[in-house]
């Protein structure tokens, strides 16, 4: 039953929040298939035009999934979700470097994450934004 696709607990067993979080993550999972579909479909249709209208549903599907992921990050009790973005995206270092210069910040308590309850959007650590 459809109900039941991705589950891995028995669904009586699992929290409203955690059945919500999970429509999430598969509407997360489905918009970026789409984006993967189309820029295939984009790369290889041999019309310009439809190239176009391709081109602009994938990028719709771009907001889609940048929608979901955000309402994880607002819906995920323990913060981790808003902890591993604000460290990564919109950061210009090597990514793997990235979580060492964190780690790094924090210890020496310049710069670094925005502090414990900074409100969601408080970019003080992205100057280049
Ligand atoms: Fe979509």
């Amino acid at each position: 039953m459809a109900e039941h696709v991705g589950y891995h607990e028995p669904l009586d067993e699992l929290s409203n929040a955690v059945r919500e979080r999970h429509r999430a993550i598969v509407s997360l999972m489905e918009e970026l298939e789409a984006i993967d579909w189309y820029d295939q479909r984009v790369d290889a249709t041999a019309d310009e035009s439809l190239r176009a209208v391709l081109a602009h549903n994938r990028d719709e599907e771009r907001e889609h999934a940048a929608m979901t992921l955000e309402w994880l990050r607002r819906n995920d009790p323990g913060g981790k979700w808003d902890q591993v973005l604000r460290t990564y995206l919109f950061t210009e270092a090597p990514i793997t470097e990235v979580e060492a210069e964190a780690e790094a910040e924090e210890r020496s308590g310049a710069g670094g994450a925005p502090a414990p309850g900074a409100a969601p959007g408080d970019l003080t650590r992205s100057p280049a934004r």
